[in-house]
């Protein structure tokens, strides 16, 4: 291992700077040298590659988004995308790549094994919907971005007496919006993985009512439905008046927390060390505190974990 490609993919994530940084200078630590890809598999089907050095990643361990930045490619899907990456792989004479995203990244990586090229993954998303990791870098950071903005929202619907219903994101999963809702002690919460019918949902938010609460937390993940349109039903059936907060992207900015801080730079390290011992073409993840590393294709099933949150959620709220 001489040259080292890196690039960040997909929906940027706190603590994916820590991550290029591990990577940068445990490279340059062990005489390798290290390439930053700008905008993930855009920037390499473009060519736009560099040498870093450690200066390039200083300063960067609490600043959120990316350095490198990132991209969603479309054309990276396609054979003829694939194909011009893969020259710009050898023009630049890159022995392997770190590529740090989710599942997108993750897919893109497998395409990219398929043709020979050795690939480690390290997984960072504000989702946390990867696969054999317990956390991906940037869930935390996000999660505590939620729950600071909740607990401020708690303090106006408590003065007007409002319910509200505060849309987290997640894309498919309900994962950010389950520990939110726990953290913040919401009256309910709606996930994709659980359903919740509305007459249970109303069901509960009277109940709440009839022992004298006068508002209602509400976290909605994204992937659960329209967060507008079950405003307009609580607001109907239970003629309470409701408020909505779409939370966006501000989820995806801010410093890292000093947890995505340390599982970044533990995760950008491993990958290079598996490199150096010649395992190649896996992901990186950390499971119950320890380093791991499995294939790409291999499936996870987290269901069981999600079903414990949800039900203990329902259990200590309300
Ligand atoms: O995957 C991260 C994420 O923030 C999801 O939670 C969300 O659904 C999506 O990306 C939004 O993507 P974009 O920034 O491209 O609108």
């Amino acid at each position: 291992m001489k040259r080292i490609g890196v690039l960040t993919s997909g929906g940027d994530a706190p603590g994916m700077n820590a991550a290029i940084r591990a990577v940068v200078r445990k490279c340059i630590y062990h005489d390798i040298q290290p390439y930053g890809i700008s905008c993930g598999y855009s920037g390499l089907i473009d060519g736009d590659i560099n040498e870093m050095n450690v200066g390039d990643v200083g300063d960067i361990i609490h600043k959120g988004g990316t350095i490198l930045h990132t991209a969603r490619s479309e054309e990276f899907k396609t054979p003829e995308g694939q194909k011009k990456a893969l020259f710009q792989i050898y023009r630049h004479q890159l022995d392997a790549l770190i590529v740090i995203g989710g599942d997108g990244t993750y897919c893109g990586a497998q395409a990219l094994i398929n043709q020979g090229v050795p690939i480690m993954g390290i997984p960072a998303t504000i989702d946390n919907d990867v696969a054999y990791t317990d956390f991906t870098i940037g869930f935390d950071t996000a999660l505590n971005t939620i729950v600071q903005s909740i607990d401020q929202i708690r303090d106006t619907a408590t003065s007007h007496e409002r319910t509200y219903l505060i849309e987290v994101m997640g894309r498919d999963s309900g994962a950010l919006a389950l520990r939110a809702g726990l953290a913040v002690g919401a009256e309910s919460i709606l996930i994709p993985e659980s359903r919740m019918s509305m007459v249970e949902l109303i069901d509960r938010i009277k109940s709440g009512i009839s022992r004298g609460k006068k508002h209602a937390l509400i976290v909605v993940a994204e992937g659960a439905g329209s967060v507008v349109d079950l405003a307009k039903v609580i607001n109907t059936e239970a003629n309470l008046e409701t408020r909505v907060t779409i939370l966006g992207h501000t989820q995806r900015g801010g410093s890292p927390t000093a947890f995505d801080r340390v599982l970044a730079s533990r995760l950008g390290g491993y990958s290079i060390e598996l490199l150096l011992n010649g395992i190649m073409n896996k992901a990186v993840g950390m499971r119950e505190n320890r380093l791991i590393h499995y294939d790409f294709s291999q499936e996870d099933d987290n269901s069981m974990e999600i079903e414990k949150l949800y039900s203990l959620s329902k259990e200590v709220s309300n």
